[in-house]
């Protein structure tokens, strides 16, 4: 604020303040989309639509039915979004999910990552002898 706008403001108090809070609204509203609860948040429920047209190779509880294709549940979120990038950029390449990743947009990789990491999975050791 420069100081003939500050004297302004002791003249006509509660202009300024109305101005002092839209400043700061707009500073808010600036700030919502990075620092908000829905910033960049995935939507779990819009990836588990999105798996419907993955279900039948990675199996509708992520346990894949198709034995080329691995198995997703309870796989990290980072790890899924890397490997459907590097598919839909061609650095990993695969017959089949070259082609369904390269229609994927970035916020249905983020939900569909989401759906397959909130899967929770137990695993049992096999038992061997020695
Ligand atoms: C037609 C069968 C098929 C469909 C449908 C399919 N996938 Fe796959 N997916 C595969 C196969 C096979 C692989 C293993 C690729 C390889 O050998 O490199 C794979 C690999 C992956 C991987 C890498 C996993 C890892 O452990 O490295 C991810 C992530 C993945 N698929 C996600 C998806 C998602 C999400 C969908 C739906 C949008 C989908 N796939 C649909 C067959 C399929």
């Amino acid at each position: 604020m420069t100081p003939s706008s500050h004297a302004a403001c002791t003249q006509r108090r509660r202009k300024c303040a109305s101005r002092r809070t839209s400043a700061l609204a707009a500073a808010l509203i600036i700030a919502l989309p990075l620092t908000g609860p829905q910033a960049g948040a995935a939507d779990i429920k819009a990836g588990k639509k999105k798996a419907g047209m993955c279900n039948v190779c990675h199996g509708k509880n992520g346990i894949a039915t198709n034995p080329e294709a691995p198995n997703l549940a309870g796989e990290s979120a980072i790890y899924i979004e890397k490997q459907l990038i590097a598919f839909r950029k061609g650095e990993r390449r695969h017959r089949q999910m070259t082609i369904i990743a390269e229609k994927l947009k970035d916020d249905e990789i983020k939900n569909l990552a989401a759906w397959y990491a909130a899967m929770k999975v137990t695993v049992e050791l096999p038992s061997l002898d020695n």
